[in-house]
């Protein structure tokens, strides 16, 4: 660990980095716990990468923690997981607000229990003024979704004699004001996007690691940035 921390530009670290934090449940079945248990270690998780995220200098951290899709699963998985991440922001705002984290929220609040979304608006409220590193946890975050909502806030919004730029678009984002994406990691060893910030990583680089979510360790992040920095980003340019 020691050895990539040690190796890492820090002036070249990436603005953002977005994670899809998947393997909870395989993780759980493993060990043959319920698939609850495994979302309870993956919440733990969370704390150590903001610490190692605000270490290296990352600016914003991104974490699909609940898809539109995820609305497929089992009722009481569900609950479970709206039930952790109430605990996961109660536990911590104080280090939150002392540590200078911003929290953000992606997603759709409908649909949300009342004492999630009341727990959530909360926490950005209080932390909206901070300014050493933003985490964006991205809940019931559809992809496809966000750029809906975002053409028909576009729409409601303005004449429409106007075409719709990419500036414009970007307003209306539920990550509006945030950089596009550089970095984005999946664990679990799935190879796919599954409708995460489509608009935002369209230059991302993109690392996958077969280490499952609860697993994921500072180290792991260390050598993601540093096999980041020897890629080389063309942007389609030579
Ligand atoms: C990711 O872990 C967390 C959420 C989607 C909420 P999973 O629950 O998808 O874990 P696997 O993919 O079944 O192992
Ligand atoms: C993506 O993981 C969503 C989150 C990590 C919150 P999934 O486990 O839901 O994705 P698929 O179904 O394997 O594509
Ligand atoms: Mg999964």
């Amino acid at each position: 660990m020691k050895e990539y921390a040690r190796l890492i530009d820090r002036d070249r670290v990436p603005r953002h980095v977005a994670i899809i934090m998947d393997g909870n449940g395989r993780w759980a079945k493993k060990r043959s716990l319920p698939r609850v248990e495994g979302h309870r270690r993956g919440a733990q998780v969370i704390e150590s990468l903001m610490d190692t995220a605000i270490g290296l200098g990352i600016g914003v951290v991104s974490l699909y923690a609940f898809s539109t899709e995820n609305w497929s699963r089992p009722k009481d998985e569900i609950a479970g997981i709206w039930r952790l991440l109430e605990m996961f922001f109660e536990a911590n705002i104080e280090k939150i607000k002392k540590k200078g984290v911003r929290l953000r929220h992606s997603g759709s609040m409908r649909h949300l229990p009342a004492s999630t979304r009341r727990i959530i608006e909360d926490s950005v409220g209080q932390t909206r003024n901070n300014r050493i590193i933003t985490l964006n946890f991205c809940l019931n975050y559809g992809g496809r979704q966000e750029l809906l909502d975002a053409v028909n806030g576009w729409a409601a919004s303005r004449k429409h004699e106007e075409k719709l730029s990419e500036r414009a678009l970007e307003r209306h984002l539920y990550t509006a004001g945030l950089p596009d994406v550089d970095l984005l990691i999946r664990t679990s060893g799935e190879h796919r996007i599954s409708n995460f910030l489509l608009w935002q990583v369209a230059y991302a680089e993109m690392i996958f690691t077969r280490v499952l979510w609860p697993d994921f360790k500072p180290r792991h992040l260390y050598r993601m940035i540093y096999e980041y920095q020897q890629r080389d980003r063309r942007f389609g340019g030579l």
